[in-house]
């Protein structure tokens, strides 16, 4: 039985995330901004899995509010072995292109608040000398579009970080898992068109949780998307920048 934190928990892709660690008898603590929600995503999956699952309001943004956030969480679950971060946003992403204030929150909340709460997670199971961490970052973080770089750039950052994280710990036997999937079926998708490799988030979250299981350092999923990343990755910048993708 593992402990695990799992923040942005009323997503579609963290609650199957959520069922994929209830069915093999993990305990939970689901966390994110919606107490109504959260409550009903925790009583499903007790009467579900028979999982024992607490919650608690987090705000990716109010990073003043993480550390006694976590303390909370360590009390509740007496301890913690694992802490999966799904929280992410594209709200805003219009504004984000003209006001400051817009681009701000939009990086607080896909990065700075995961920067934050990971820190603590960081030297928490570095200490413990085990542990995990899985961030959700996204193909959007491995090169900057035009149509939405602000939200690419945190979720670039977020990579980044999660890949300094693995330097850091893997000498400390802790692992970090970066998740980086293409399109999925939720609310940040909805009405657009044509998406190409849609996946549902059942089957983002399968791969994902069984990703981390196994101890892979970066996910594509589906795996599609490395190949597609590695071609877009290899055009060339005076090419790319007259591109419109
Ligand atoms: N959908 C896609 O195509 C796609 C592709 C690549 C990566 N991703 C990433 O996958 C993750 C899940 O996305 P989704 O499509 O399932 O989106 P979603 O349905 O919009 O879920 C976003 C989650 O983030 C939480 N959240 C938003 N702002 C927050 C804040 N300030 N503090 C704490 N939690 C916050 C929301 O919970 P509350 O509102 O209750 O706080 C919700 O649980 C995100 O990180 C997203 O960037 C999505």
């Amino acid at each position: 039985m593992r402990r695990v934190l799992i923040v942005g928990a009323t997503s579609p892709l963290a609650r199957y995330m959520a069922h994929e660690f209830a069915k093999q008898g993990d305990a939970l603590f689901l966390a994110a901004r919606d107490e109504d929600e959260l409550e009903r995503v925790a009583s499903d999956m007790r009467i579900r899995f028979g999982a024992t699952v607490h919650t608690g309001l987090f705000d990716a943004a109010a990073i003043e509010t993480h550390e006694a956030f976590w303390q909370q969480v360590l009390q509740a679950m007496d301890g913690l072995d694992g802490v999966v971060w799904v929280a992410g946003s594209m709200d805003g992403l219009e504004e984000a292109f003209r006001d400051p204030r817009a681009v701000r929150r939009l990086i607080d909340v896909n990065f700075t608040g995961a920067a934050s709460l990971l820190t603590l997670a960081a030297c928490y199971f570095e200490q413990q000398g085990s542990g995990f961490i899985a961030g959700v970052s996204s193909v959007a973080g491995d090169r900057g579009r035009g149509q939405n770089y602000p939200y690419g750039a945190a979720k670039g950052g977020l990579s980044l970080f999660l890949q300094g994280l693995r330097n850091r710990l893997s000498k400390k036997g802790v692992q970090v898992t970066t998740i980086k999937p293409g399109f999925i079926d939720t609310r940040m998708t909805w009405g657009r068109d044509k998406l190409p490799f849609l996946a549902s988030p059942q089957r983002v979250a399968q791969e994902s949780v069984q990703a981390i299981l196994r101890g892979k350092d970066i996910a594509y999923v589906p795996a599609v998307w490395w190949l597609v990343m590695l071609v877009i990755r290899a055009i060339p910048e005076r090419v790319f920048k007259r591109m419109n993708i």
